[in-house]
């Protein structure tokens, strides 16, 4: 068995480097590869290094165990596909290598040289680096097309969050291969153009040198600073601390030095740090749970100037065209857990961001003041942050929901996006057919977002929200082209009623959780449709007990309900693609949905087993479902938004909501049944 993705097989996957970062990287293949007998192989030639590396993998595998992350199979599944080795011919037969060595130009450039004499001309070849551009660690390569830079975060076998850095020489189909290629396995793979430190470490290494110049400013002191900057830019710990948590002073002291020549001047290696490195000491940084003590006005300027600071260098960015705004949000927000630069500038005014800026850069020359951040200051508008993508590819247009932090659940920000991209296809006579996908290897959509309908206060808000849902999802309905929904994972809730509004929906094989309503537990009834086109497509009895009980089926379940089309044995949204290709060209004609009202519509249904479930917003499942039978599908949705609503005139509602938003969707909300 290997890993097929894409026209491409992976047996075996070698990892260089027994360091820091190498066993982390290795046990992320492993632990999402095992299972399809790929090997992992690392190699290093220092023995106490692969010694201490295969001791951290294999400690923090048993842990895994331990605490139940792990099954006792995946547990030995993963420690008899990993080997570690000094030897470097074992590189041969690497479909994938990684090399994650110290960060070293001249060392990575000399194990390159290696590895290309040892594996095929076809092996894909990464460099896993902080700072370095691919330009310069590939230059010497035969075959520089399959060659490119990854950077890792930390922890690398847990943080999802993963740049993807392709050189000029480096084959646009390698790059996709790569981006598909991690996102199958778990991760999320951003693309940042080539240029030293990447996007992710000007921010990292910057902000730690902001801090030292508001120390060196006497705006307080390092454990002051340090407690300021975690609370103005949202961070866990403050820069200081993550500095001396991750060992990072000696890297980020190089790395200014080097961003000084490459990007601009403000950069540099401040006294501070030098002096810290010569002494091999530690930042002085709060204790846990130190209490603090800043002056409101002291406070107030280092959030300012941190702020200056962390504008200035990711909008220096966005006018170096490395990244766009929505990458660069999803990419801050995940690597580092802090705020993400540009929401965060919407929710401070970007007028206000842009003064900020040009106050800190006056005071710090040469920092640069960007221009796209002062045209879009002098537009008025905020900054555009995409949770929807679409892409062309050929004639199909892709739309991808991307927000994996909830699961890419919907809410009326996404609606609206929708609903552009409807547009687009619409209009654009190129476009034949489209696909509509969610982000990652686990969700299509987990549903309307939980979150945002806690919010809602009133029937009246809950009926609008409803049909702001509706309305979107029918406009898929409506495109008069068809569309096809690549299900890549969980269709819940909203996602199961906007899948149902495409023409064919495919899914990914073998999946055992796939497709359900599950509303019900949240003091919910379905609001985007699920009570009137589950009905028309899988037949009364079946809709009616997915419905109350929201229990989930399977994906075998789903073809055999009629619910989608196919069950896939690759990747689902290259299928997706044929396929609407197909329909389009009038090759597959999938049944329909029924527009008008149903024939043989039951005055009752069976009786269903409700547990726990609240009996009063069962009772209005049973009206939407039954009263929505008769009617034509658009007089239905409007009496289920209608019906969605009532559910806030009950107890169980506020139950419902307030439960997953405290406690989590594993908790069983304790309905009252009013
Ligand atoms: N809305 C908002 N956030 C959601 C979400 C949703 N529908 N589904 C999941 N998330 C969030 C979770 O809150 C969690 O966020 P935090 O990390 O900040 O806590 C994150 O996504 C990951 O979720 P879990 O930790 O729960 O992941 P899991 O793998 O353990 O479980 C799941 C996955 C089974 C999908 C579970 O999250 C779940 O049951 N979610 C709710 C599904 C649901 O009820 N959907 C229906 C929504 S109502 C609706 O759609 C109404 C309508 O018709 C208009």
């Amino acid at each position: 068995m290997a890993f097929s993705f894409r026209g491409r097989t992976i047996s075996k996957v070698a990892v260089i480097g027994s360091g820091q970062i190498g066993p982390d990287i290795a046990l992320h293949f492993v632990k999402v590869l095992h299972g399809f007998d790929v090997y992992v192989t690392v190699v290093d030639i220092a023995t106490d290094a692969l010694e201490k590396g295969k001791a951290k993998l294999f400690k923090k595998v048993d842990k895994g165990g331990q605490t139940g992350a792990f099954k006792p199979n995946d547990v030995e599944g993963m420690k008899s596909h990993v080997i570690f080795t000094s030897d470097y011919n074992e590189l041969k037969g690497a479909d994938l290598v990684v090399e994650a060595a110290t960060e070293d130009l001249p060392l990575k450039k000399r194990i390159f040289r290696q590895i290309e004499e040892l594996v095929s001309p076809e092996a894909i070849l990464t460099s896993n680096s902080s700072h370095l551009e691919p330009e310069r660690i590939f230059d010497e390569l035969k075959i520089k097309g399959r060659s490119l830079c990854t950077h890792y975060f930390f922890p690398a076998e847990r943080n999802p969050a993963i740049e993807i850095i392709p050189g000029k020489d480096t084959d646009s189909k390698t790059t996709d291969f790569m981006m598909r290629f991690y996102e199958a396995i778990g991760k999320i793979p951003i693309k940042v153009g080539s240029r030293y430190g990447y996007a992710v470490d000007p921010v990292f290494e910057g902000l730690l040198l902001a801090c030292v110049q508001c120390v060196d400013a006497g705006l307080g002191d390092t454990k002051q600073v340090d407690y300021v900057a975690s609370k103005a830019l949202g961070l866990n710990v403050g820069p200081f601390t993550a500095h001396n948590l991750t060992g990072g002073n000696p890297i980020t002291a190089h790395g200014l030095s080097e961003m000084h020549d490459s990007l601009n001047g403000w950069f540099r290696v401040p006294e501070r740090l030098k002096k810290l490195l010569e002494s091999k000491s530690d930042w002085e940084v709060p204790g846990r749970g130190e209490k603090i003590e800043v002056s409101p006005e002291k406070e107030k300027a280092i959030s300012e100037e941190l702020m200056g600071a962390y504008f200035a260098i990711v909008c220096d960015m966005l006018d170096a065209e490395i990244i766009t705004t929505s990458d660069f949000d999803l990419l801050i927000s995940v690597a580092l857990d802090m705020k993400p630069p540009f929401s965060f500038m919407n929710s401070v005014g970007v007028k206000k961001a842009f003064e900020l800026v040009e106050t800190f850069a006056k005071k710090y020359p040469p920092m640069p003041v960007s221009k796209k951040l002062k045209e879009q200051a002098d537009s008025g508008k905020p900054w555009e942050i995409l949770d929807v993508l679409f892409e062309k590819k050929d004639d199909i247009g892709v739309i991808t929901i991307r927000r994996p932090k909830a699961l890419n659940a919907v809410n009326s920000k996404v609606f609206s996006e929708l609903n552009g991209y409807c547009d687009i296809i619409k209009n654009d006579p190129t476009i034949k057919a489209a696909v509509i996908t969610g982000f990652g290897n686990k969700a299509f959509v987990a549903g309307a977002d939980i979150k945002e309908m806690a919010g809602l206060k009133e029937p009246a808000q809950g009926e609008h929200f409803a049909r702001l849902g509706q309305i979107a999802s029918a406009e898929l309905e409506k495109l008069g082209k068809p569309i096809v929904a690549a299900l890549n994972g969980f269709a819940l809730g909203g996602g199961c009623e906007l899948a149902m509004c495409c023409t064919a929906r495919v899914a990914p094989k073998g999946l055992k959780f796939f497709a359900g309503q599950p509303e019900v537990n949240l003091g919910l009834i379905p609001g985007m449709g699920g009570t009137q086109r589950l009905p028309r497509l899988v037949g009364f009895e079946r809709a009616a007990e997915m419905i109350r009980t929201a229990r989930p089926i399977s994906s075998a379940q789903a073809l055999e309900y009629g619910l989608i089309n196919e069950e896939v044995g690759g990747d689902v949204l290259e299928r997706a693609i044929v396929l609407a290709r197909d329909i389009a060209a009038g090759k597959v004609k999938p049944k329909l949905i029924e527009m008008g009202p149903l024939p043989n519509v039951p005055d009752k249904l069976p009786d269903v087993d409700l547990g726990h479930l609240s009996k009063a917003i069962d009772a209005l499942a049973v009206q939407a479902i039954l009263e929505g039978g008769k009617m034509t599908l658009d007089d239905g949705l409007k009496n289920e938004a209608h019906i969605f609503g009532q559910c806030w005139t009950k107890e169980d509602n506020r139950i419902g909501l307030k439960n997953f938003v405290e406690k989590g969707a594993k908790s069983k909300a304790e309905f009252v049944h009013r």
